[in-house]
């Protein structure tokens, strides 16, 4: 079974307990690491986690992800609205992808109505916190092959 999958969480994210408990769950990032990893477990994943706030390594990361990766669920924070970069470099990598948001950027300010990167995922799930990466992961599952 192709169960590796590559979690990755863009700029800000790392300073997760730093940023408005109303939005973010107020959940530290080390703490949102273990849940999924709880998921990932309960769905037999395999996860490995990459964050960074320098948009370039998380290029060079998508770049790297063939032969390592099965999937990816990633969240790249304020990227997610303008990097057209990160959009290339995903696309580049042939994976399936989820994308995923703890707040929902739907009901929030304009700018973040928009994701460049929704197009290439396969589902996008936004508002449901850390929730929402359970269902990211589990869409992944019916994505890969058995
Ligand atoms: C976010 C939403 C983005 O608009 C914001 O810039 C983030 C986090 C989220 O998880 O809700 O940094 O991606």
């Amino acid at each position: 079974m192709r169960n590796r999958v590559e979690v990755m969480h863009g700029v800000n994210l790392g300073e997760l307990a730093r940023r408005d408990p109303s939005q973010y769950g107020g959940l530290t990032f080390t703490q949102l690491e273990q849940k999924i990893s709880e998921y990932a477990r309960e769905l037999g994943l395999v996860v490995q986690f990459f964050q960074t706030n320098h948009e370039g390594e998380f290029v060079e990361r998508l770049h790297k992800l063939e032969g390592l990766a099965d999937g990816i669920v990633l969240n790249p924070g304020a990227w997610t609205h303008y990097s057209w970069a990160i959009h290339d470099a995903l696309e580049l990598t042939g994976l399936p992808a989820v994308e995923v948001h703890l707040s929902d950027i739907m009901v929030r300010e304009e700018w973040r109505r928009t994701s460049v990167i929704r197009d290439l995922c396969i589902a996008s799930v936004a508002g449901h916190g850390v929730e929402g990466y359970r269902e990211a992961l589990a869409r992944l599952v019916e994505e890969l092959p058995r």
